[in-house]
């Protein structure tokens, strides 16, 4: 029976650990070719594609952070592929009781889980070559 993501090349963004490792490995063992993961940090990003073995691929960007898609779009094509999903999981949930959270905590929660997501699943055209000719399905995690 064929895997659902059979040959498929998706970007996890926050891939590293937590939700989204577990969300890239399952890609892997489903069939997909490539799955490219993000976070801010390259250590845990080589420990985790180590890990992940074959088919994965670290990708140092920051969803918060619009310049960062231009290196990941790059990184993509110079593997030669298209993307097929995008899974907008990258986030954070800091301890901020409701009554202390400062306007400073405030808004980097914000730009990471909320403009984050929104960035990475309203600009499909910056990943792929050809975007026009075929959908990109953006899964995000619902943070
Ligand atoms: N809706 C819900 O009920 C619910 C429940 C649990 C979790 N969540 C959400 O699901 C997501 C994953 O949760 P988790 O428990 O798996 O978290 P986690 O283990 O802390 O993993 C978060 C991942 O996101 C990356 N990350 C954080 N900020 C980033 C940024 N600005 N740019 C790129 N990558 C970034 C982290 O790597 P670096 O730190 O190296 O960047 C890490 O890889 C989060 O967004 C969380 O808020 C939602």
């Amino acid at each position: 029976m064929a895997s659902r993501f059979t040959n498929q090349v998706a970007v996890v963004t926050g891939g590293s650990s937590g939700i989204g490792y577990a969300i890239a490995k399952a890609l892997l063992n489903e069939g997909a070719k490539r799955v490219f993961i993000t976070g801010r940090t390259s250590k845990s990003l080589d420990l985790a594609t180590t890990e992940l073995g074959k088919g994965a691929i670290s990708v140092v960007s920051d969803v918060a952070k619009l310049s960062y898609l231009q290196g990941l779009k790059a990184k993509i094509e110079r593997h030669g592929d298209q993307l097929d999903v995008i899974f907008a999981n990258a986030g954070i949930a800091e301890n901020n009781q409701f009554d202390g959270t400062s306007e400073a905590k405030f808004d980097k929660t914000f730009h990471i889980n909320v403009k984050g997501g929104f960035l990475y699943c309203a600009n499909p055209a910056a990943f792929v070559k050809k975007w026009w000719v075929g959908s990109v399905d953006c899964i995000d995690c619902g943070q």
